[in-house]
């Protein structure tokens, strides 16, 4: 595995003829990052997977500082994912002065995760069609964890026929059902207790869901009776093709985000 900071560097380590599967990230792998690799692994000749905490998607400067930061150990994950190149860059490389773009995806950048991140989505937007040009993919991956973020992306590369096609792929879950995130490592023992409500709430949700009942007020319902877990929204909503019960919550001063899905469109 080849780690590339510059984009002169990455393009000419990339073969025009190959072809590419990029994982857009930010750092700080875990098991959901490995399946994403695995997958662009299968798929492509060449797999790239980008580094960079884009400081453009973060709204507060605390958060973006205390985002888990470890590009030694990624790099070992990535080396053993058979990962050929990581492009571990800088918000000086992307970023340059006088730099003045901005991507806004209508709709989906207005809801849910947007009401409570302005200026959030613009920022996802805008630096995954700018790894998109720079990279070139044939195929990129993101995980359903984010399913407002891949939904967007999906509607981005629709709206700006960009040539690249999205895959999303499952998320992955620790044994007791909280989603990975690399936000986890960041929660103390007693929060990481509390943090397993979300996917509780979430599956209570689903329960009632199929028995015709309000899915978001029966997770509301086990997000209320945990008292460290601080629910920002609970909410049915339709991401490309499926139904979903998608919430956030802050726990011990971390926010963590999780969705099910209720139904996809063609069940
Ligand atoms: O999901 C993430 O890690 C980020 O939002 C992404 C897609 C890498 C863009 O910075």
């Amino acid at each position: 595995m080849r780690t590339v900071r510059t984009i002169a560097e990455l393009q000419a380590a990339l073969d025009p003829a190959a072809t590419v599967g990029l994982v857009p990230t930010m750092g700080a792998f875990h098991a959901g990052h490995s399946s994403l690799f695995r997958a662009a692994r299968a798929e492509n000749d060449v797999v790239v997977v980008s580094l960079f905490v884009n400081p453009a998607q973060f709204e507060a400067a605390e958060d973006l500082a205390a985002y888990p930061r470890d590009e030694a150990g990624d790099a070992a994950v990535a080396e053993r994912e058979g990962v050929d190149v990581l492009f571990a860059t800088s918000a000086d490389e992307l970023y340059p002065g006088g730099y003045a773009t901005w991507v806004e995806v209508d709709g989906y950048a207005q809801r849910l995760e947007g009401v409570f991140r302005p200026g959030h989505f613009r920022g996802v937007a805008t630096i995954c069609l700018k790894l998109f040009n720079i990279v070139r993919p044939a195929r990129a991956y993101f995980g359903e964890k984010d399913a407002q973020q891949a939904a967007l992306v999906q509607q981005l590369v629709a709206d700006l026929n960009a040539a690249v096609a999205i895959r999303v792929l499952p998320t992955v879950r620790d044994d007791d059902g909280l989603a990975l995130s690399s936000r986890n490592s960041r929660l103390t023992p007693a929060h990481r207790g509390a943090a397993v409500a979300l996917p509780r709430a979430l599956h209570a949700g689903a329960a009632a869901y199929a028995r015709g009942e309000d899915a978001a007020a029966a997770a509301q319902r086990v997000l209320d009776a945990e008292p460290l877990v601080v629910p920002q929204y609970v909410e049915v909503a339709r991401f490309d093709g499926r139904l979903v019960l998608a919430a956030a919550a802050r726990v011990g001063g971390i926010r963590l985000i999780d969705n099910v899905t209720l139904k996809e469109d063609s069940a």
